[in-house]
């Protein structure tokens, strides 16, 4: 057993439910993306939507990643964060007009855009107020990521990006747009990809499409591959760190890049789930017909991916006092059948008032978190906090 990394008597005295979150494997998983992109045109951009958290985004900030953003709101935080300016891309399907003001007046390094009506607002809302944006267009790369279904987004059906097909006129309609200035191309397959092979995909497929724009005369200065990178939710404290090497390698064996290209990486999920756990406390051992329920004191509310996805994250009884395993559904709180964590899972014997971490939860765990119910947002507690007592 791992629990041991969880520093169990500060979090006992901690009313639940509430996220946990280990600051020194934070340090290590980055440290471990920085040995793995060291070459100058390689870019990491943190996807400020898997973690919010202001302890995370100045981790992320001290260690020179750029942001990538999907709101107004997100972009405040990285800057907030001390994240700079110029080290931040705003993506999303949609900007409304005020985020894109803000955007602009902040001088954030570039718009990954979607679809050419939304180029054209960028463009007459840079002209009101008197700036340039630079532009990256988002193409769809028809590459299946063979994840979620929910999580997949490079298919030529999906709501996201700009068909192949379309992909030269629209590039030149950024050329001849007065206050928009075109740097390249921008490509995301979905997440949670454990499978290299599709990044191979990607990888060819944006040679293809980098080739095309080049030869109607037009330079791509700027490539940016999105994001995926999958983590283990099985066996969180064996590979509490993912595998960097072989995702940045396949980028480098595969995708052409000349010196003076810039490769951009969006990596979320890869950088904060395993450093995450959601901590909860038993409220009540409950004995159906067949089965014996352990009813949590955290929810869909507060972790929704099992609910919304069907996702496994781990369980751990970090009170057990006994060996002896039995057979539970975890379960939360909410009025809704969709709110199970686990069925049939086995975990020592456990009673009322035990305290639970529900591991790999870094990542789109917080941040999914709602109020139905009229219940509180979980909050979170960082391991430097503890260790400082606070
Ligand atoms: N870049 C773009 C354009 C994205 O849409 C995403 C995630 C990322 C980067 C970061 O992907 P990551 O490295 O975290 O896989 N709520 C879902 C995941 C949704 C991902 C949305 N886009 C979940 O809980 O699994």
């Amino acid at each position: 057993m791992t629990i041991s990394r969880f520093p169990i008597e500060k979090l006992q005295s901690l009313s639940t439910p509430f996220y946990y979150y280990d600051m020194e494997l934070l340090r290590s998983t980055i440290k471990a993306v920085r040995q793995q992109a060291q070459e100058p045109n390689l870019h990491v951009h943190y996807a400020l939507k898997a973690c919010v958290a202001p302890p995370v985004l100045q981790q992320m900030a001290k260690s020179g990643f750029g942001a990538d953003c999907v709101s107004g709101g997100e972009v405040d935080a990285a800057l907030k964060a001390g994240i700079p300016p110029e080290k931040i891309v705003f993506a999303g399907v949609a900007k409304a007009d005020w985020e894109i003001r803000l955007a602009l007046e902040r001088n954030i390094y570039c718009f990954n855009v979607e679809s050419l009506p939304e180029l054209e607002n960028i463009n007459l809302l840079a002209g009101e107020t008197g700036k340039r944006a630079r532009v990256a267009l988002r193409i769809n790369p028809n590459v299946d990521a063979h994840t979620h279904r929910y999580i997949t987004t490079g298919l030529q059906e999906d709501k996201f990006g700009i068909a192949m097909q379309d992909m030269l006129p629209a590039v030149k309609r950024c050329v001849a747009l007065p206050n928009i200035d075109f740097i390249g191309l921008h490509f995301h397959i979905g997440s949670q990809i454990t499978d290299m092979n599709p990044y191979k995909e990607l990888c060819l497929r944006i040679n293809e499409l980098v080739n095309q724009v080049e030869i109607s005369g037009i330079r791509v200065d700027y490539i940016n591959v999105g994001g995926g990178l999958g983590v283990d939710y099985e066996e969180p404290d064996q590979h509490a760190i993912p595998d960097f090497r072989s995702y940045f390698d396949i980028f480098r064996r595969y995708l052409h890049v000349r010196t003076d290209q810039q490769v951009h990486f969006e990596l979320g999920r890869s950088l904060v789930a395993q450093m995450g756990s959601l901590m909860t406390r038993v409220l009540y051992i409950k004995q159906g017909v067949d089965k014996q329920f352990c009813i949590i004191d955290a929810g869909m509310t507060e972790l929704i991916r099992p609910a919304l996805y069907h996702a496994f994250h781990k369980i751990e009884n970090l009170s057990a006092i006994t060996a002896t395993e039995e057979l539970y559904d975890v379960v939360g709180p909410i009025c809704e059948s969709s709110d199970v964590f686990l069925t049939h899972y086995r975990m020592p014997a456990t009673r009322r008032g035990d305290l639970l971490a529900i591991r790999t939860a870094g990542a789109y765990g917080e941040t999914m978190a709602s109020g139905y119910n009229l219940r509180r947002l979980p909050g979170h507690v960082t391991s430097d906090e503890l260790n400082k007592n606070i």
